[in-house]
C-alpha cells in the first residue's frame, strides 16, 4: 500500500467543497491515514513549494496558499500516488478533463483546489512536512479485501 499528501486548498476551503471532494477519494477505495484544517504559514508554504521558488507564479503561490485554512490529509491505497494524480487532472483547471476533480470544478490554473505528491520522493516528503508521526493513524477499514483484492 503506498500513501500519498493530498491538501485541499484556500480556493476549496473557501468554495465549501471539501466534502464532496473528499467523498471522491473514498469512493475510490482510498483510506483516509491521516486528515486536520490548519493555517498554513509563510516558512510552511515556503517549503512545501521550494521546487517553484524563483518562478514568477512563486510569490502568488505563497499568497494563495496562505490566504485562508487548508484541509491537508494523507490517503492510502494500492498506486495511490498516480491515483490521486489521475483523479485531480491537469494542472491547470481550464485544460483538464471533465470527469476529473480540477476538469469539473477549477477554471483556473492557480486556484486548482487540490494538491496531491507527485512521486514516492515528494509524498515522504511532503507526509514529514506536514504531519507527526503520531497524526498518523494505523486501522484497517471493514471490506478492505474487496477493495483491493488482487492488488
Ligand atoms: P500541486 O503541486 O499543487 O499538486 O500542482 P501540480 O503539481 O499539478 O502543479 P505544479 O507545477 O507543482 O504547480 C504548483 C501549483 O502552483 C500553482 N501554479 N500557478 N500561475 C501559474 O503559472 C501557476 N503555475 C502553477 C498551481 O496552484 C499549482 O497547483
Ligand atoms: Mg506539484
Amino acid at each position: 500500500m503506498q500513501k500519498t499528501l493530498i491538501i485541499f486548498k484556500p480556493d476549496c476551503v473557501q468554495r465549501r467543497l471539501v466534502g464532496q471532494i473528499l467523498q471522491r477519494f473514498e469512493s475510490k477505495g482510498l483510506r483516509i491515514a491521516g486528515l486536520k484544517l490548519i493555517q498554513v504559514d509563510r516558512a510552511l508554504g515556503e517549503k512545501h513549494y521550494a521546487e517553484h521558488q524563483g518562478k514568477p507564479f512563486f510569490e502568488g503561490l505563497i499568497q494563495f496558499i496562505t490566504g485562508g485554512p487548508v484541509v491537508v490529509g494523507i490517503l492510502e491505497g494500492n498506486e495511490a500516488i498516480t491515483v490521486v494524480r489521475t483523479l485531480l487532472g491537469a494542472t491547470n483547471g481550464t485544460a483538464a478533463a471533465p470527469g476529473t476533480i480540477r476538469g469539473d470544478f477549477s477554471i483556473s490554473k492557480q486556484n486548482n483546489l487540490l494538491h496531491g505528491s507527485d512521486s514516492p520522493e515528494s509524498a515522504e516528503r511532503e507526509i514529514a512536512l506536514w504531519f507527526r508521526p503520531e497524526e498518523i493513524v494505523d486501522y484497517s477499514v471493514a471490506g478492505s479485501e474487496w477493495v483491493f483484492g488482487g492488488a
